[in-house]
């Protein structure tokens, strides 16, 4: 027998290319430094047999099968990001940080009526069934699998012939034909490559689980988050209960939807009015708090601001900030006091985001400003608003970027007024369901919020 030659082939980790020679800068992506060695069998050139060459289809007989069946996973807010429920044959990334609460999502999905096959690679059948227990979950249709071979895994998929597959995690599967171990960048390209032909060819839905780096993407080739159909990410963190499911990408429905659920002992329960969420811990028609529509990277996050402006009766007045730039914060008071005549000169002001969130964007302004006002003037900032742009020295407000992002995530969690830039008022932001006031000055915002 011809014994199987195996050679040294490159692999960028950004782009997920393969390159017979090494390069110093990615011939594809022309990132630099991104090239790592792996071994490729010769068995790999011979996984595709003549034998499993389809034939092509006309549309008709493609649209006869049926395509695009969806499926209710039994989580509304789970089949909202989805964009209507769980397509058959369609694989979809969830991303998030440790702990956050990946598994327990994904085995919550088996409280609904799909016929699930597990695969739990990353823990014991034994330690996935006891979670199963406390999240309360009795079905004969979840199968679990600890098996994390790839082949095995695809010839478990025949047997029980689910409706979705869940794969927990990308990280600790393997194809037993590569050389190099469960996590590489090769194995992780050669995995995704596979399930993503196993759900097109069987027609079932695969989620993958991945782990995130610090930079907060999913570890992996970029080409992983390529190669899906969607990418989601669950966000929260240690000192809220609350978790944020986000799509980042949707082939098959709409991206910037998030769900929204709260983390207790018996699993993920989720939040069916966001806004009460958030407003429960905000101090509703209390003066000085506002909320702003952040945006972390590509990832919209809304921050409640919060001010306090008493009288300084020691000394020198003082200005306490967290989370935002204390010159820009000078500069705002300084905008307050000659553009609206409020005197600040005799006044401890302290300003402190919310949640520990720190923001450098300049968009934030305007709704500091505002939260710095209302608690000078005693009077509070109408509930369900949020108030973004950027305030110059004349007091003008100036127009933000990627506007239409922030709106929709503050019109998703309910908040139904904005304040915005007059230059951000156009045909693509009307469109969004939150009622809008454009504002050319610091004037007009006063004049509109108190
Ligand atoms: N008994 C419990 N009561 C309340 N919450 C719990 C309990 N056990 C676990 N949790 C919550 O579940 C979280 C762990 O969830 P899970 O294992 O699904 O996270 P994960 O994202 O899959 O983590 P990993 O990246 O380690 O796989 C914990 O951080 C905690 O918030
Ligand atoms: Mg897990």
């Amino acid at each position: 027998m011809a014994k199987i030659k195996s050679k040294i082939h490159y692999l960028c980790s950004d782009c997920g290319d393969e390159f017979p020679k090494w390069h110093g800068q990615c011939p594809s992506c022309k990132e630099w430094g991104t090239l790592s060695e792996f071994k490729v069998t010769g068995k790999r050139s011979s996984l595709r047999s003549k034998a499993l060459i389809q034939n092509s289809r006309s549309l008709t007989e493609v649209l006869a099968g049926n395509p695009g069946e969806r499926f209710n996973t039994g989580m509304s807010e789970v089949d909202r990001v989805l964009g209507g429920g769980l397509l058959s044959g369609s694989l979809i990334l969830l991303g998030g940080n440790p702990g956050v609460g990946k598994s327990t999502l994904a085995l919550q999905l088996g409280n609904g009526d799909l016929k699930i096959l597990y695969v739990t690679a990353e823990e014991s059948e034994d330690q996935v069934a006891i979670r199963a227990k406390r999240l309360g979950i009795q079905s004969d249709q979840l199968h679990l699998s600890g098996e994390n071979e790839i082949h095995a895994i695809e010839s478990h998929i025949s047997t029980v012939n689910p409706q979705l597959v869940v794969v927990d995690s990308i990280q600790t599967i393997y194809n037993e034909e590569l050389d190099s171990i469960a996590g590489s960048i090769s194995q992780i390209r050669e995995c995704g490559q596979q399930l993503l032909s196993i759900s097109k060819q069987k027609n079932v839905a695969i989620l993958i689980i991945g782990h995130v780096t610090k930079e907060g993407t999913i570890a992996g080739p970029k080409m992983l988050e390529h190669m899906v159909d969607t990418v989601l990410y669950l966000e929260g963190d240690d000192r809220h209960d609350h978790r944020i499911l986000r799509s980042v990408k949707n082939r098959f429905g709409p991206t910037h939807e998030v769900g929204i659920f709260q983390m207790e002992p018996d699993g993920l329960s989720e939040v069916s009015n966001p806004s009460e969420l958030f407003l429960a811990e905000r101090s509703e028609n209390i003066p000085g708090t506002s909320i702003f529509p952040s945006l972390e990277g590509t990832r919209p996050i809304l921050v409640e601001v919060q001010a306090l402006v008493s009288n300084a009766n020691y000394g020198t007045p003082q200005r306490n900030v967290n989370g935002f730039d204390y010159k820009r914060l000078s500069m705002l008071l300084a905008v307050l006091e000659k553009r609206m005549k409020t005197p600040m000169g005799s006044k401890d002001v302290f300003v402190n985001l919310v949640g520990g969130l720190r923001v450098d964007d300049p968009a934030a302004d305007l709704s500091i400003l505002c939260s710095v006002a209302s608690s000078s003037r005693d009077q509070s900032i109408p509930d369900g608003m949020i108030i973004i742009g950027e305030v110059g020295l004349a007091g003008e407000i100036r127009s933000v970027g990627q506007i239409d992002k922030r709106l929709q995530e503050a019109s998703a969690l309910g908040f139904t007024h904005a304040i915005i830039p007059n230059g951000n008022y156009n045909e693509k932001t009307k469109k969004i369901k939150i009622t809008l006031h454009p504002a050319k000055t610091v004037q007009n915002v006063f004049g509109i919020i108190f």
